[in-house]
């Protein structure tokens, strides 16, 4: 197993996420293109991501000064270069033999965040040593899907907190996986030799009786609920954050126990279809949190794909973003090179979008940027 990732160039054709995605597609098979690139039944979520950012129209001010500017942000009391964070996505070494640990590299030499899968395919560890081996690499979080061996997550948060992850995230929307119509058109089936290495050694959750729901006699039996989420607080002291929040009732609720932060999420569309996109969730989310006073950080991922949706999250309240899907094009593409270079184009379209509207920082970005105010 190598510990350095190659280095592979990308191709100079490249100049933007879209470009990836389309060198990817020719690159990866079928199989794995159906997993990482799909979402739920009809993908209206998924597509709905996409469409809100667009449909978001910037309202530019000129003439402001702009020197001195910078992406810079503070997140759960530390700083980071950029609000950027790769979001937890399992099995990276489908896209690339170097898997999660190009991934960690990358993040770690553009100061980006990044948040390890459950169900990576490398051991947490490893990628923890590759993520912490660059002086200004940003936050290293721990997705953590509650297992129905309680005792297993225990030991699982204790190997997170061992090899130094800042956080905790517990994912909430995927109590199941969605109905994933292309997976099952393309018979997806996870390739010898790759798997969820954090799970190894779990014991089997029990058999289903005959006649009974596969669904609700055994896999939700063992879902979260909020007082899980008491109970993970009581298990860690690192921050618990929760993701998959869209509903701002469900964001009032997850501040009352004092969650770290929420992550504004819908799986990137691969979980229940047609729920809102994101963008108009988190507008929904940030105004309700802050008219009952609670100043929790707000994350958002889905269809990030330039950096003026990165500006116009901000605008919306959030403090970071996530990004998921362009960083497999990138690790498909070029390994560590690739994801280094969708994170770095997405940080200098960042730049270039807020030098163009007038914002010298990210906190001069508001509800004034998204609509043009009279007086
Ligand atoms: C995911 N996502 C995800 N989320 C999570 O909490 N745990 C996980 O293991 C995974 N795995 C995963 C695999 C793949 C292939 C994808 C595409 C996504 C969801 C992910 O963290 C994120 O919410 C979305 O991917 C964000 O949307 P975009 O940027 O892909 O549009
Ligand atoms: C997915 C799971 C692993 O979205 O969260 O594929």
């Amino acid at each position: 197993m190598r510990t350095v990732p190659v280095l592979q160039a990308v191709p100079d054709s490249i100049v933007n996420l879209a470009d990836h995605e389309a060198h990817a597609r020719a690159r990866l098979d079928d199989n794995a293109w159906a997993y990482f690139a799909g979402g739920a039944a009809d993908e209206i979520s998924l597509t709905a991501n996409r469409k809100a950012w667009d449909g978001l129209a910037l309202w530019p001010r000129v003439l402001r000064p702009l020197a001195g500017g910078h992406t810079r942000v503070q997140l759960l009391g530390r700083e980071l270069a950029c609000p950027l964070l790769v979001a937890p996505m399992a099995y990276q070494c489908m896209a690339h033999a170097d898997g999660e640990l190009a991934t960690a590299h990358a993040a770690a030499a553009l100061g980006a965040g990044l948040v390890l899968s459950t169900q990576a395919s490398l051991p947490l560890e490893q990628v923890a040593d590759a993520m912490r081996s660059s002086a200004g690499h940003g936050p290293l979080w721990f997705q953590l899907y509650l297992q129905h061996d309680r005792g297993f997550t225990r030991q699982l948060i204790a190997r997170a907190e061992a090899a130094g992850y800042e956080a905790l995230v517990l994912t909430v929307d995927a109590p199941a996986n969605g109905a994933r119509d292309r997976e099952r058109r393309a018979h997806f089936r996870l390739p010898p030799g790759i798997s969820a290495v954090n799970l190894q050694g779990m014991a089997m959750a029990p058999a289903v009786a005959p006649g009974s729901s596969a669904l609700f006699d055994s896999l939700l039996r063992s879902a979260p609920t909020w007082e899980d989420v008491a109970w993970l607080q009581e298990q860690t002291c690192l921050p618990v954050l929760l993701k998959g929040v869209l509903h701002p009732q469900d964001a009032l609720q997850a501040a009352r126990l004092g969650v770290g932060g929420l992550i504004v999420s819908n799986h990137g569309g691969r979980t229940l279809d047609t729920v809102p996109a994101t963008a108009t969730a988190l507008r929904q989310v940030s105004r309700v949190l802050q008219a009952q006073g609670h100043g929790l950080p707000l994350l958002v991922d889905g269809g990030i794909r330039r950096g003026t949706d990165v500006l116009k999250a901000m605008a919306l309240g959030a403090s970071a973003v996530l990004v998921g899907r362009p960083v497999v094009w990138g690790l498909v593409n070029a390994g560590a090179a690739g994801v280094a270079h969708v994170l770095r184009l997405l940080r200098d379209e960042l730049e270039i979008a807020m030098a163009l509207s007038g914002c010298a920082r990210l906190a001069d970005a508001g509800p004034q940027l998204l609509q043009a105010q009279e007086d």
